[in-house]
């Protein structure tokens, strides 16, 4: 499947997971989900969906979430980030949150708008920018993986990896002063 949102690869799989994100601008944050979802093979599909400049298309996305077969929506917005906690009202398919960095409140904004959901309609919600991508992504994968055994080997050999990455690192050389 393509990375880029504007070429989606019809002959692919039906989409499990919906990537939406609030401006194009929030792609290079949000490419960090794509890139974990691509790398577990789990087929996804990614939109801009405005939550202030596009009300009734957030609202058309969100009713028809669960019957076309999403079962988890990534969602990630800066500034007043009304889209994943918008998008969490309309469908009963969980929603992750990514506060995208922001030009004037490096992305505290947006972290506070996703996460402060009043109680009753939740959001997971992430750390600001690009861990919070790939992170929401493999939480999404997780989440997945409790009912389907390929996906929780892969998970786990993923973890593994890292591990392994982790037990290699080495402390480089410093002077003491
Ligand atoms: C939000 O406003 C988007 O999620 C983006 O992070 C921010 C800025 O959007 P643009 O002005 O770059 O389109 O809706």
């Amino acid at each position: 499947m393509s990375s880029n949102p504007e070429f989606q690869d019809q002959t692919s799989p039906p989409p499990v997971v919906g990537v939406i994100m609030g401006s194009s601008s929030d792609w290079d944050v949000m490419q960090h989900a794509v890139a974990i979802l691509d790398e577990f093979q789990v087929p996804h599909e990614m939109r801009v969906i405005s939550a202030h400049r596009m009300p009734s298309d957030m609202a058309e996305y969100g009713e028809q979430a669960a019957q076309r077969g999403l079962r988890g929506i990534i969602a990630g917005a800066g500034g007043a980030a009304h889209l994943p906690g918008m998008m969490a009202a309309l469908t009963p398919v969980p929603v992750y949150g990514v506060p995208v960095p922001s030009r004037y409140l490096r992305g505290e904004d947006s972290l506070l708008s996703i996460v402060q959901m009043p109680k009753g309609v939740p959001v997971a919600t992430f750390a600001i920018g690009e861990a919070g991508a790939a992170n929401a992504a493999l939480h999404c994968i997780a989440c997945l993986a409790t009912t389907d055994s390929e996906l929780q080997q892969k998970l786990q050999a993923f973890r593994r990896r890292q591990t392994d990455a982790a037990r290699a690192m080495v402390v480089p050389p410093h002077v003491i002063a």
